[in-house]
C-alpha cells in the first residue's frame, strides 16, 4: 500500500500559481498581485514571458522578481486595461469577496484590479472563510489620520494597530502607514468598503467586493479547485 504525503501550503500556493498561466492571455500585458502566491505564479509566468508583453506590478517586490526573472513591467498609466489581474487573498468568502493586505500592497492592488476585466485569485484553501473579519482587516492610511480612523473602528467594535516593521510603522510602497484592524463583523462587504472609503485619512480599505474575484483557484490536499 502507498501512503501520499499531504502537500504543505507552499505546494498548494506552487500548485494554483502554476494553474493561473491557463488565464493569461498571449500577447498581452497581465495583471499582477503581491504575496507568496503570487510569487509563485510570478515565477511560473517566466516559462511564458516570450508570448506575453509584459506586466503591470502591484508591488515594488513583485516589480523586482519580475524584472530579475526578465518579464517587461509597465506603468499602470501606460495601459487603458487588462484582461486578466491574478493575485492572491488573506480570505475569501463564496462570493469572490476578499480580505487583502497581509503584505501591505492593498492600494496598488485596487488600482490594478480595476484596470482588468477579470480579477483570479490564488490561494491556498486555508483562504476560504465562510465570512470575512477573521484576518486582520489591513487598512492604508495616511498617517495624521490614523489614530482617528482607529477611534472610528473602535466604535464599530474594532481595535486597530499600527502595522510595525523593525520597531517602526510600516510604510507602504506609497508612503502611508497600516493599520490592522480585528473584532470587525464584515456581513455586508459591499456596504462596509464603501463606508470606511469615505472616511477622511483613508487611502484603502482591505475589502474587495467591489473588485471582488471572478474566479477563485484554491490549493487543496485534492488539487486545484476552482470556484467561480
Ligand atoms: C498583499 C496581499 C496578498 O495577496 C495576501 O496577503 C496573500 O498573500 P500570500 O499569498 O502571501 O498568503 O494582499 O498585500
Amino acid at each position: 500500500m502507498t501512503t501520499s504525503t499531504p502537500l504543505t501550503q507552499d505546494e498548494l500556493k506552487a500548485l494554483v500559481g502554476q494553474a493561473a498561466l491557463q488565464y493569461v492571455v498571449p500577447g498581452e500585458i497581465v495583471g499582477v498581485g503581491t504575496g507568496s502566491t503570487v510569487n509563485k505564479f510570478i515565477d511560473a509566468l517566466a516559462s511564458m514571458k516570450g508570448d506575453i508583453k509584459g506586466a503591470v506590478s502591484s508591488s515594488v517586490a513583485s516589480t523586482e522578481r519580475l524584472k530579475a526573472l526578465g518579464i517587461p513591467v509597465f506603468d499602470a498609466n501606460e495601459v487603458e486595461s487588462l484582461s486578466v489581474y491574478i493575485d492572491g487573498a488573506d480570505e475569501i468568502d463564496g462570493q469572490g469577496h476578499m480580505v487583502k493586505g497581509g503584505g501591505a500592497a492593498l492600494t496598488r492592488e485596487k488600482i490594478v484590479a480595476a484596470l482588468a476585466g477579470r480579477f483570479v485569485c490564488i490561494a491556498d484553501e486555508s483562504k476560504l472563510v465562510p465570512a470575512l473579519g477573521k484576518f486582520p482587516l489591513p487598512v492604508e492610511v495616511i498617517p495624521m489620520a490614523a489614530a482617528h480612523i482607529a477611534r472610528r473602528f473602535a466604535a464599530l467594535g474594532g481595535k486597530a494597530t499600527i502595522r510595525q516593521k523593525d520597531g517602526q510603522p510600516l510604510v507602504t510602497d506609497n508612503g502611508q502607514h497600516i493599520l490592522d484592524v480585528t473584532g470587525l463583523s464584515i456581513t455586508d462587504p459591499l456596504a462596509f468598503e464603501s463606508d470606511v472609503n469615505q472616511w477622511p485619512g483613508v487611502v484603502t480599505v482591505g475589502v474587495f467586493a467591489h473588485q471582488k474575484a471572478s474566479v477563485c483557484l484554491l490549493g487543496t490536499a485534492q488539487g486545484v479547485k476552482t470556484l467561480s
